[in-house]
């Protein structure tokens, strides 16, 4: 029996999350060869054949998508390019993986769907890579087979360790915002533990507690959240950019005989240190030592997905309703109001 073709990769985008994605896609997703990369950051470019032997290197998009040897395209570029270099990608026949969020308008995403209803042989995953951590995973099977009964709130949390470098005040103006940037993972968890209940309104809050640059972006570095489904389902979030001890991500999904709690100590690995201080952990300290698994696993989805021809377990539709929701969250951020969906 011969072994089947390996599937023929790119990637465009090679900053902080890029890079993990390319070596991922380089060294250890099984069934793919990373055939080509694109940034308009030369020592990105640079990097990414010295470090990982790609050789066909892109400054420009559109010089990535007129290749014939690439199947398919990872785009872990600024959230505001995203939707145009979706459907461009699209449009020459490639499958299209691209992180989170799908775009910054509600508009944006729907063109998408629409481009993405034409090639319907060709996969489109958003990347909320949460649902392939293999906890978050877990405690979804067991919601699935009825272990707390009928899930009816999740309250989860996307935490960050403090950047004192200014970081998320220069990412503002492409991030789309908090709710956008960070909430947008616990509204998909929300969505996916409730059922994709339809949301009926919003209410958020928020505070600049340190990183008064963000003001001018109308962002906030400390964010609350409450959305209401319908059924009577409820979700409650918290995202902040300030944490002094690292990355917390936890979500709490509370059922009608029981509740599961993921993540709920943010420990970085299993030595409990007790000294001076008292009995301790240390912790994750960014998203990516939290998630390096999830990250892997949900690629691996994307590729198997392709190969098996079928759809992948993220829509797009997911992907727009959790951009609807956060795009909700920073309007009522902004309007010190309730938003009804
Ligand atoms: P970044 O700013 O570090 O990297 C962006 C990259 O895109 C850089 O390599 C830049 O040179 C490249 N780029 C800019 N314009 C381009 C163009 N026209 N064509 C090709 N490449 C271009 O940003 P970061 O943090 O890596 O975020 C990228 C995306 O990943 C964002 O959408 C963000 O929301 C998402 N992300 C997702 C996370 C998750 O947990 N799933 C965590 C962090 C980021």
């Amino acid at each position: 029996m011969s072994a089947r073709p390996l599937l023929r990769v790119a990637i465009a985008g090679l900053g902080r999350l890029g890079q993990r994605h390319a070596r991922n896609l380089a060294q250890r997703v099984p069934g793919v060869r990373l055939v080509a990369a694109c940034s308009p950051v030369a020592e990105e470019r640079d990097w990414a054949k010295s470090a990982l032997g790609v050789e066909e290197l892109h400054a420009d998009y559109r010089d990535l998508l007129a290749r014939s040897d690439v199947d398919a395209v990872f785009l872990v570029t600024p959230t505001s390019l995203h939707p145009q270099q979706i459907v461009d990608a699209l449009q020459a026949d490639k499958h299209v993986f691209c992180e989170k969020p799908l775009a910054l308008d509600l508009g944006e995403c729907r063109r998408v769907e629409a481009e993405a209803a034409k090639h319907p042989k060709l996969k489109v995953m958003i990347g909320y890579g949460r649902r392939f951590d293999p906890s978050y995973s877990d405690a979804y099977a067991k919601v699935k087979s009825g272990l707390i009964g009928t899930p009816f709130l999740v309250r989860s949390q996307n935490l960050d360790m403090n950047d004192p470098s200014g970081f998320f005040v220069r990412f503002a103006p492409t991030s789309g915002g908090i709710f956008l940037d960070c909430t947008v993972h616990d509204i998909d968890l929300a969505r996916w533990f409730l059922g994709s209940p339809r949301p009926i309104r919003v209410f958020a809050a928020g505070t600049v507690a340190i990183h008064e640059g963000l003001r001018e972006f109308g962002d906030v570095d400390n964010g609350v959240a409450t959305c209401e489904f319908e059924g009577g389902k409820l979700a409650c979030f918290y995202a902040s950019r300030t944490m002094a001890h690292g990355h917390e991500t936890s979500t709490e999904v509370f059922g009608t005989t029981g509740r599961l709690a993921i993540g709920a100590n943010p420990r970085l690995n299993r030595v409990d240190i007790s000294d001076a201080y008292g009995v301790r952990n240390e912790c994750t300290p960014t998203f990516y030592e939290r998630f390096e698994e999830a990250f892997l696993r949900e690629t691996m989805e994307f590729v198997e997905a392709i190969v098996e021809d079928r759809a992948p377990a993220l829509t797009l539709h997911d992907a727009s309703e959790a951009t609807r929701i956060g795009l909700a969250l920073r309007e009522s951020l902004s309007a010190r109001q309730t938003v009804e969906l």
